[in-house]
């Protein structure tokens, strides 16, 4: 049995192959309608979420499964002090997959530990945020045609983002990436990620300034700054305007570059960019679903003729 706690739990040319499924089921909708009758996903999630828990629900019910879960911990016996370790149990007992999402780093891990059932990690703390780097990397492989030999500027909250932990270590499997961490000094990318950048070999740099890198990128990958992971309001107060992508920023990026966000956005891409047509941020919300349902048919070892 198969869970997905981070990225490389596949190996690239099992991403390749879940990547082609997701295309396919694109195109081919009806191919996959009932792929998945007779099962059920369980959705425990344990913080709040709009695109994961909705994509992952969509992607089952479009291969004919059903879905069932809580949203809010509040409503679920975490209130009353159940274990992780034990709730898996049990819903393990109901469904046939699960996607959790937890405040802590770990939760994900301990639950499949305890699962008799596929788990996927819909991120746990700042930590990891598989699904997210799937829609990630589907997203730049279909809109660039590659996943190799490109310049990706990350910026914003590189310390708690957990889709940028999850993204950096996904694509530093690939050929020629170059990174470059744009952030306030106080949200830089942790230094167990950057030690092992070095190890690889994997090029890097780090800057504060995001008008200075905008020219030389082919992907900007923008992120909100995570307010629930800080220890106090006034620091967030503080960063959370510290960069504005807007039109003016806008025209110092190359022309095939696009800009990406895992959304919520709250103000670091004004409104005005959606209509530039280098925004993908939108489609990348719909790359997403289709690559959630590559991955629950892969987790559940179902095919189609
Ligand atoms: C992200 C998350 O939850 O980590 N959202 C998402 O799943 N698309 C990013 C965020 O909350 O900023």
């Amino acid at each position: 049995m198969r869970h997905i706690i981070k990225p490389d739990d596949f190996s690239v040319q099992e991403l390749e192959d879940l990547f082609d499924l997701a295309t396919d089921m694109e195109r081919n909708p009806d191919k996959y309608a009932h792929v998945c009758e007779g099962k059920k996903l369980a959705t425990c999630f344990y913080e709040p979420s709009t695109r994961t828990r909705l994509s992952t629900e969509t992607a089952m019910l479009n291969l004919g499964g059903k879905i069932m879960g809580f949203s809010d911990a509040g409503s679920s016996s975490a209130s009353k002090g159940e274990s992780v370790s034990d709730t898996i149990r049990v819903i393990s007992c109901f469904a046939d997959i699960a996607a959790i999402r937890h405040p802590k780093e770990g939760a994900a891990t301990v639950a499949a530990m305890h699962s008799t059932i596929p788990v996927i990690n819909c991120g746990d703390g700042g930590h990891q945020h598989p699904t997210q780097t799937l829609t990630d990397l589907h997203t730049i492989r279909s809109l660039k045609g590659r996943l190799s030999n490109f310049t990706i500027g990350l910026c914003g909250d590189l310390k708690f983002g957990r889709t940028v932990h999850s993204l950096i270590n996904a694509l530093a499997r690939y050929e020629g990436i170059r990174f470059i961490f744009i952030s306030p000094p106080e949200l830089r990318v942790p230094d167990y990620i950057t030690e092992k950048l070095e190890e690889k070999g994997i090029r890097y740099e780090e800057y504060i300034s995001l008008d200075d890198v905008m020219p030389r990128l082919d992907i900007l990958y923008m992120t909100r700054v995570q307010r629930e992971r800080f220890f106090n309001e006034e620091d967030y107060v503080r960063l959370k305007d510290f960069y504005i992508l807007d039109t003016e920023r806008m025209k110092k990026a190359k022309n095939d570059m696009f800009v990406l966000h895992p959304l919520p956005r709250v103000n670091e891409i004004s409104v005005e960019v959606d209509r530039d047509p280098r925004a993908a941020y939108f489609r990348q919300v719909q790359y997403g679903m289709y690559v959630r349902m590559a991955l629950i048919m892969t987790l559940l070892e179902l095919h189609v003729d």
